[in-house]
């Protein structure tokens, strides 16, 4: 059994890699550098030699305002790529779990949309997504869409990780007081991930589309107030910084963003998966930083011993 992660170099796809490490199947893990997904030759002939059971793809371009810019790459990333994709795996009997975003809604509504909310996007971003998702669905059997909320883990670029470092550069960091989301870990969605791939294996979960994210929903601003006490209790941060309220679409920003994008799953939990507490994992992610730094700070003082 072989199962293939694209975009395996982004923030899920290197949870998704840690979450198979111990896995007995054959996992073909590949970043960007080893697979433009834009290429479609080249994809198919990487997804012809290798022949995946089931595929992850991780793969997306994700800068929300450059995509204002330049809508024709964010397109084929988000769009036209996951097409391509979709038809090699319906042609060849594979599974294809493929994200999309919170961001393929207006924001507009008060309460969490579930699975059956429908979509309308404020963004090329988020146009692209709903695009992507459509052809996946529209073009595979065994086709699998998770949407999901507001990232964060010990990798890459993410919420998280820009706050500790803004808060290490000043004592005053700008945060968007008047948008709500679904912080969202992503270890917890990778384990998922795992987890429906095994579901639709065994033919004990149905095409379509999912919801999920973490609860509870929270504005952006309680989430850096929150990461940020944790942080100083991990001795991640020295001290703690102010945190300056500033609305979500600032003048200058070029995307729209939804001022609501909070996601709630109806269809999971009647199939025992639920959403993580961020709160909980928030602090995993914190002392998997701390014993990173740990293990960076023992590095260093072994090279200068040496
Ligand atoms: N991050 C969030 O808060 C969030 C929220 C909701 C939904 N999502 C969705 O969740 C998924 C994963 O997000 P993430 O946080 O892991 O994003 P990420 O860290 O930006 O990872 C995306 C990966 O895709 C790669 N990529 C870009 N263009 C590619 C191409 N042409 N061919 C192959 N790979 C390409 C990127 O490589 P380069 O860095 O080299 O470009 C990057 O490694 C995406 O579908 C995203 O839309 C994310």
């Amino acid at each position: 059994m072989t199962w293939m992660i694209t975009g395996a170099g982004g923030q899920v796809g290197q949870c998704l890699q840690q979450q198979l490490r111990e896995s007995r199947r054959r996992i073909i893990a590949l970043s960007h550098n080893a697979l433009d997904m834009t290429n479609d030759k080249l994809m198919t002939r990487v997804l012809n030699a290798s022949k995946p059971q089931v595929v992850f793809n991780c793969a997306a371009y994700t800068h929300l305002d450059k995509a204002e810019q330049e809508p024709e790459r964010a397109w084929s990333v988000n769009a036209h790529a996951p097409s391509a994709l979709a038809r090699w795996c319906n042609d060849n009997d594979a599974w294809l779990i493929h994200l999309s975003s919170d961001y393929v809604f207006s924001g507009w509504m008060a309460d969490a949309y579930s699975e059956s909310a429908l979509p309308c996007p404020l963004s090329e971003y988020g146009r692209s997504k709903l695009a992507g998702e459509q052809a996946v669905m529209e073009t595979c059997a065994k086709a699998i869409v998770i949407r999901t909320g507001w990232l964060f883990s010990q990798f890459g670029k993410n919420p998280l990780n820009d706050l500790l470092t803004n808060a290490r550069k000043s004592h005053k960091v700008d945060v968007a007081s008047d948008a709500y989301v679904s912080p969202t870990p992503a270890v917890a969605l990778a384990e998922v991930m795992v987890q429906i791939a095994n579901l639709a294996e065994q033919g004990r979960i149905p095409r379509g589309r999912y919801h999920f994210a973490g609860t509870p929903t929270a504005s952006t601003y309680l989430f850096a107030s929150e990461a940020l006490r944790q942080a100083h209790k991990f001795g991640l941060i020295d001290e703690y910084c102010c945190l300056v309220p500033k609305p979500i679409n600032q003048a200058g920003s070029r995307a729209t963003r939804p001022h609501n994008s909070a996601l709630i799953s109806q269809k999971l939990p009647e199939l025992g998966i639920y959403p993580p507490d961020w709160r909980i994992e928030l602090s995993a992610s914190l002392e998997a930083m701390k014993a990173r730094q740990g293990l960076d700070d023992s590095e260093l003082c072994q090279a200068f011993a040496s």
